[in-house]
């Protein structure tokens, strides 16, 4: 549909843009996606759109996800979460890659797409694939009634409400809550996680929408930090663990809405080739919160430094010891590991906007791109 379209249904109110208003309503959005599906006490789980083939999700070999665009980096993230936390093997795909392959589908294979419009056209073709050679098919969309949700067996809603902006922003997150509930459920009944674990992660969920909101507050430093780099001709994003997806998100973000070359890269391929590009030129956003990977990623941030590189850290809440490293400093506060993509994420997607805006760019409707990419 045209922006004017969707425009119909929705109001920027105070925001100067929709993409705006967007990142800002998901403290409430992440919250309508969780809410109604957690038990009173967070003991229980409730996804009652998979409540019917559960049992087939518990006995399933394998699970593969598929997406495409912003919906594909949040089924990386899901990767780390469903082998963690529900020690199933999980393979994720490009709607457009594996829908060309020969691939190897199992009837006891459970595959997920996931798709904010629920009409991309690679995504649609992929799960037809997948439903006739027998997989039990599921599907996370944001558009009730879509033909995703339409052609799936089972499926969970986000409810991020109606997104207009053309880069994906509150669709993703509500992506990323939804997914955390399905790997969290799955890991429950398959006693692949302790009481005691299941309990602290739902309980850090529920914490997100708040801790979101502290984040949002920081939205006037990180337009000063983006005026700094506003004229940058390439910029580079690192993460590691689930982490790493979000650096592929935030880059992605920069380059659709403010036309930057940006690239994403798992921090620990950086001497791989990144580290190539390196000079005073070169701003690298690094995803850094104290987690199990902070002194690595202190070292990749040393690195960068000893070639001149401008480092914009995203880092925990009152960590000194990187103050004196990195040029610019963005706090996210600390949460459980696998958790921290949907705050981290947040200061990302401002940077990108911020950037974007300074250099004159149409933020909601970027140029070459489409809200929904319905044909090859
Ligand atoms: C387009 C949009 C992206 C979106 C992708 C997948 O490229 O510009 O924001 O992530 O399509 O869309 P879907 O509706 O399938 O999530």
């Amino acid at each position: 549909s045209s922006l004017e379209d969707r425009i119909g249904e929705t109001e920027k109110g105070d925001f100067d843009h929709f993409m705006l208003k967007e990142i800002f309503e998901q403290p409430q959005t992440i919250e309508e996606t969780f809410k109604g599906r957690l038990n009173p006490g967070y003991s229980e789980i409730v996804l009652g759109g998979l409540q019917n083939v559960f049992p087939r999700i518990v006995d399933a070999r394998r699970i593969i996800i598929i997406g495409c665009g912003t919906s594909w980096h949040a089924a990386l993230i899901a990767e780390y979460l469903l082998e963690e936390y529900a020690r199933i093997p999980v393979e994720v795909e490009y709607a457009s890659e594996f829908r060309y392959r020969k691939p190897v589908i199992y009837k006891d294979d459970v595959v997920i797409l996931i798709s904010q419009s629920g009409e991309t056209a690679d995504t649609l073709a992929a799960l037809r694939l997948a439903k006739n050679e027998g997989a039990l098919v599921l599907g996370i969309c944001n558009v009730v009634g879509s033909s995703l949700a339409r052609e799936t067996e089972a499926g969970v809603y986000t409810h991020a409400g109606v997104e207009i902006g053309v880069a994906s922003t509150k669709a993703f997150t509500a992506q990323m809550t939804v997914l955390t509930l399905f790997a969290l459920k799955l890991a429950k009944e398959k006693s692949t996680i302790s009481a005691k674990e299941f309990d602290v992660l739902v309980k850090e969920l529920a914490e997100i929408p708040e801790k979101g909101r502290v984040i949002l507050q920081q939205n006037h430093r990180i337009q000063e930090i983006a005026a700094k780099y506003k004229d940058a001709v390439n910029a580079l994003y690192l993460g590691r663990g689930c982490l790493f997806p979000v650096a592929l998100e935030g880059a992605l973000k920069l380059k659709e809405i403010s036309y930057i070359h940006a690239e994403g890269y798992a921090a620990g391929e950086m001497k791989h080739g990144p580290i190539a590009l390196v000079d005073d030129n070169l701003p690298v956003v690094v995803v850094a919160p104290q987690d199990a990977f902070y002194e690595k990623i202190v070292s990749n941030i040393q690195e960068i430094k000893a070639r001149k590189g401008n480092v914009i850290a995203i880092i925990s809440e009152g960590d000194s010891g990187l103050g004196e490293l990195a040029d610019d400093l963005i706090e996210i506060p600390g949460s459980q590991p696998a958790l921290a993509p949907l705050l981290a994420v947040l200061p990302l997607q401002l940077l990108a906007y911020h950037i974007a805006v300074l250099r004159g760019c149409n933020v909601d409707q970027p140029r070459n791109l489409a809200k929904s990419v319905t044909v090859e």
